[in-house]
Formats: structure tokens, sequence, C-alpha cells
């Protein structure tokens, strides 16, 4: 009923009396009035005058379920909503669900995380109503060497939906991180919970730099956020909705044909690497190679001086751009 309230406000130019909401909801003026009482403690502004009825003066700038649902048009992504204020990490809050038999799609999001995780080990930092933490459950029926795969997935749906969603032109770096001039602007962090053969359950965990101002001087070289690079604020809500919108599609696609060979050259046409000389870091040992693209498994192709072509497979090495981050 939340929902369908706000969706009424935002969508009244004017005053919506609650006679009317009331009768359009079923509900009682009374059950009205709560709800409203409620959006207000959330951070909403909603004017009421007698005889009028209800005004919404301005937005909470909040990502709770009832916001996200108002512009996801999924059928399962991020339907389902689990919103905090302040969690650990939201990767570990669907763990939790998940062992809770929770289903798939299942999206747990929040404005601050005090146990951000990064990959390899590294934090991430998560400050209050700036930032997009989030993670999604996903139950798929596929070999565990598969998940990696769904990285490549959630990279190329982020990459679309900020794409679609600004007047930015963002990159991937293979194999997951999302650039906007040359610095990271999103990570993703996949965890799997699986047996020798089979998957538990996966969780996606994605954190988006949506407007944050300032970043700390360890980071700011090789952070920056969408505000910063565009200037304007981003409504956060609507970027997770497009996100699912676009994730449930590729992920489809690819659980059909069981790789990436449809989506290969969309994301090839993102990647940032490409043609580019990669610095490649394994056991401490570095080489240059010439970044090419992806195979159908989600690998990097690169190319010694002589052209001959060699497969880096993601989680083994650290690819870095010759003269820095990317
Ligand atoms: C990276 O190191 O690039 C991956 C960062 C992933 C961060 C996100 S924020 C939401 C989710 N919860 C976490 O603890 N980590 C991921």
């Amino acid at each position: 009923m939340k929902t369908a309230i706000l969706s009424y406000l935002k969508n009244t130019n004017g005053y919506i009396s609650g006679e009317q909401l009331s009768k359009e909801l079923g509900v009682s003026r009374t059950a009205i009035w709560k709800v409203i009482n409620s959006l207000r403690e959330e951070g909403y502004t909603i004017e009421s005058v007698t005889r009028k009825g209800y005004h919404l003066v301005s937005n909470a700038d909040r990502i709770t379920a009832e916001e996200i649902s108002l512009y996801n048009h999924a059928v399962w992504a991020g339907r389902e909503v689990e919103y905090f204020e302040v969690t650990d990490s939201t990767n570990q809050r669907i763990h939790d669900f998940a062992r809770n038999g929770r289903g798939n799609g299942l999206l747990a999001v929040c404005e601050e995380q005090t146990g951000g995780r990064g990959r390899r080990g590294r934090t991430w930092i998560s400050p209050p109503g700036t930032g997009i933490w989030m993670s999604l459950l996903l139950r798929p029926k596929m070999e565990p060497q598969k998940a990696s795969m769904v990285t490549i997935i959630t990279a190329l749906a982020l990459t679309k939906a900020i794409d679609e969603m600004t007047t930015l032109s963002p990159q991937i770096k293979w194999p997951n991180d999302v650039i906007v001039n040359g610095k990271k602007v999103s990570g993703i962090l996949t965890e799997m919970n699986a047996d020798m053969d089979e998957i538990h359950y996966i969780v996606v965990g994605i954190g988006i730099n949506a407007n944050t101002k300032d970043f700390a001087p360890e980071i700011s070289d090789m952070a920056t956020s969408l505000y910063v690079e565009s200037g304007q604020k981003i409504e956060r809500a609507k970027l997770i909705a497009e996100f699912c919108q676009q994730f449930e599609r590729l992920y489809e696609a690819f659980l059909l044909s069981g790789d990436l060979w449809k989506v290969k050259k969309e994301y090839e046409s993102y990647l940032v690497n490409i043609g580019r000389e990669v610095k490649i870091i394994k056991n401490r040992e570095e080489k240059i190679r010439k970044a090419i693209g992806i195979n159908e498994l989600g690998e990097l192709i690169v190319e010694d001086g002589s052209g001959k072509k060699e497969i880096v497979l993601s989680g083994e090495v650290s690819v870095r751009g010759l003269y820095g981050y990317v």
C-alpha cells in the first residue's frame, strides 16, 4: 500500500485527497494517514491542507523497497527488496537470507555499510546516503565453474544502466570494474556457496559511487563517482531499477546458451582495455600484452608482439594499464 500511495503522490501535480486515496485503495482514511506519517518519518516532505488533501513537496533521497519498486519493471530481479539503513555488508545479508531459504532475485540494499567488502580481501568504503550498496541473490542450476560469467554479465548490465541513465560514457575494465574517464565508479564482488558440481546460491554484490562528493586521499586518484564526473545528481532508485531490468534480460540469455557468446560483442564495445597494452601480474611476474577481446567464457584474450594469443583467467591475475589503473 505504501508503494501505491507514494505512486499517487508522485503522479499528482497538486493535491490528492485522503478520501480519494482511501476509495482508490479500499482502505480507511486513518490507514492512509498512518502511511503518510511513516513516509514523513522516512524523509518525504508531504503537505496536508484541509479539504484539499496531501501534496508531495520533496522526495526523501532514499533507496527503500517502495522507491525501487516504483520504477522496477523486471519480472523477478529485485522485485523483492530488503532495505537497511545501516548494515555491515549487503553480501552478508544475502548469505543469511539465502541460508533461510529466500528466493532467486532477492535484492538487499542499504544506505551505509560498516563492513563493506571488496575483491581480494580489501574493504569497500560505503558512506551513508550517497552510494548504491546492494546485493542480489541468484539460484542458478549450473556448474560452479560458470559463476565468473555471472560477474561479466553483471558488469555489462551495470555499464548499460549507467549509459542509459546518465550523460556519461562508462567503460569496463576487465573483468568487472566500471570506469568513467579512467577512474573506477563501481565494483562487483561475487561470492558463491557451492559443492564440487552444484551451485547452492550466488551473491552478486555491487557498489556504485553514485552521488559521492569526496574521496579519501588514498583512493582519490583511482576512484570517482557518477556525480563528480557528470555534475548531475543521480536518482539512485531509478538506476537500481534500470540495472535490475538490464541484468534480468542479459542473465536469462546467458542461462539459455550457457556461455557469453550472445553478449560478447556488446561487452567488448565497452571494454576499455581493448587494443591497449596491459600489464599482467601473476605470481609477482609481470608481462606486457595487448588485449584484443574476450572469449565466450569471459576470459581475456591477449597477444604478444608476434601475434601469439594467450588467455587470461579472471581471478588469476591482476590486469593493469601500463601507466596506472586503467
Ligand atoms: C571491488 O573490490 O571492486 C568490489 C566491491 C564490491 C562492493 C559491494 S558494495 C555491496 C556489496 N557488499 C559488500 O560488502 N561488497 C559489495
